[in-house]
């Protein structure tokens, strides 16, 4: 089977620099979501009819992935649907999707495909309370499809219809052609109408039969932002049930956004407002606290993020505790029962097992060893204003509260740094390290009292 998407829709309602097509759903384009679709039916060739100034859509995707089509001008469904014929075989059968359409599921598609078989013109069509602004499916006393007739072009009574077009259909690519160069665009719109065929698949006698989706929001389209919002919240939906029937607890699945792969272990708990991104491992007995944002991360067995933690690009161990507020971006490493607290910033930086880091520090370009002990308020100074160094802490390592480490400098295994310390040297094994002006008292001293 070969897939049609048709794209060159401009989208003024989106109000948006960025192609219709090309605002995201979860993150991805929403034509990423048809193209994974058409994939995942395993289709010989996908040709996406994009538009002018649509070179941003092409750009957006690989050549590899994709045929390209232009419509320019743009002069209706039918006509779209033909810039693709070049690049589609005779002997196929071609499904046509459309980008902005962008949850129908791959489920409903099958369906579809079986329904039209080898020689047969397949519609997926819905029922729907109010059929205001859609082509209507037209049937003769038999029930058998006749034609569609489009809002504009339809008489009262058969504005009565609910039964529509959602636009998604399966034709031999050989008919398809035919009936392609045969319509006109004699219409209210003056436009070359893709439903014009149907009309000349029954003088044809082609059997013309139809299929209803597995759900009727697979065939919602967006127009505008808020029904990209809509098709947003009932996309997070389907996934938090997704993970819910894997046994993910999900505190509410309507505050849940997930806008890449999630994959969950065993009794993993996530509260509420949580947006995980790119690709996210949690292992058995994960919890993840409210309004915590994880990106790229694997977050090892038992470990807890308590609320409004944001973790990017890291790796953690067993049983950590992180945050509340804490913050590890690109390259953390984090070893078995690591915390790291409230306001604690780590990057690019390996913590190993049992290390704790619980208020206020930064740690950068570091290697810290195991049971170390971090205090409030200190920093690794890892940047000259030029080049970046490292910092080493090894093993069993104290560092009192408001320490600075100017790197490249080394703390030896089982030194304690004095509070306030500013360490521009290596710190030696086992010793009492500290650097601060002597502590002294004057007695007799005196306030400055105001001159009257
Ligand atoms: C179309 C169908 C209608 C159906 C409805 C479902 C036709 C004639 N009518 O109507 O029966 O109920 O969809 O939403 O097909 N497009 C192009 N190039 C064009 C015109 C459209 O690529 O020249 C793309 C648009 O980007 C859009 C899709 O085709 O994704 C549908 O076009 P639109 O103009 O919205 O069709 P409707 O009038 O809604
Ligand atoms: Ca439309």
């Amino acid at each position: 089977m070969e897939v049609v998407i048709l794209a060159a829709g401009q989208g003024k309602r989106m109000r948006s620099v960025l192609p219709k097509v090309l605002q995201p759903i979860a993150g991805r384009p929403m034509l990423g979501h048809v193209v994974a679709t058409a994939r995942a039916l395993q289709a010989s060739r996908i040709c996406v009819v994009y538009g002018h100034g649509g070179e941003a859509v092409r750009a957006r995707f690989g050549d590899e992935e994709v045929a390209w089509a232009l419509q320019e001008p743009q002069l209706g469904t039918g006509h779209a649907v033909q810039q693709a014929l070049p690049h589609l075989s005779d002997g196929e059968t071609a499904l046509v999707l459309y980008g902005d359409v962008p949850l129908i599921g791959a489920a409903t598609l099958r369906r579809l495909q079986d329904a039209a078989g080898n020689g047969r013109l397949a519609l997926l069509t819905v029922e729907l309370a109010d059929p205001t602004g859609y082509g209507r499916i037209l049937r003769n006393a038999d029930g058998k499809v006749v034609r569609i007739v489009e809002q504009k072009d339809a008489s009262a009574e058969e504005r009565r219809v609910r039964e529509v077009n959602t636009g998604i259909l399966v034709a031999p690519v050989a008919r398809l052609r035919d009936w392609l160069g045969r319509i006109g665009n004699d219409n209210a719109q003056a436009e070359y109408y893709l439903t014009d065929i149907i009309g000349l698949a029954v003088a044809d006698g082609v059997e013309v039969v139809t299929v209803q989706p597995d759900a009727v929001w697979e065939t919602l389209g967006v127009n505008s932002k808020p029904q990209l919002a809509e098709l947003e919240r009932i996309h997070q939906r389907n996934l938090a049930l997704r993970l819910m029937e894997e046994g993910v607890t999900v505190i509410d699945p309507a505050r849940i956004d997930v806008r890449g792969e999630l994959a969950c272990g065993r009794d993993v708990e996530i509260d509420v407002n949580c947006v995980f991104e790119g690709r996210v491992e949690l292992a058995d007995d994960v919890r993840i606290g409210a309004n915590c944002v994880v990106r790229n991360a694997r977050i090892g067995a038992g470990t807890r993020l308590a609320p409004f933690s944001h973790v990017e690009d890291t790796v953690t161990g067993r049983e950590c505790v992180i945050g509340p507020y804490a913050r590890t971006r690109p390259g953390t490493t984090l070893g078995d029962g690591v915390h790291l607290g409230n306001f604690v910033e780590v990057k690019n930086s390996a913590i190993a097992d049992h290390s704790k880091a619980n208020h206020l520090a930064y740690v950068g370009d570091a290697d810290v060893g195991q049971r170390v002990n971090i205090g409030a308020g200190t920093i690794t100074c890892n940047y000259d204003g030029a080049n970046k160094f490292r910092t080493v802490i090894e093993d069993d390592v104290f560092i009192g509260s408001d320490t600075q480490l100017v790197a490249p400098v080394r703390v030896g295994r089982g030194a304690t740094l004095g509070a306030g310390t500013t360490l521009t040297k290596d710190a030696p094994p086992e010793q009492l390290t500290v650097s601060r002006a002597r502590q002294l008292s004057i007695a007799g001293w005196k306030r400055p009292v105001k001159k009257k």
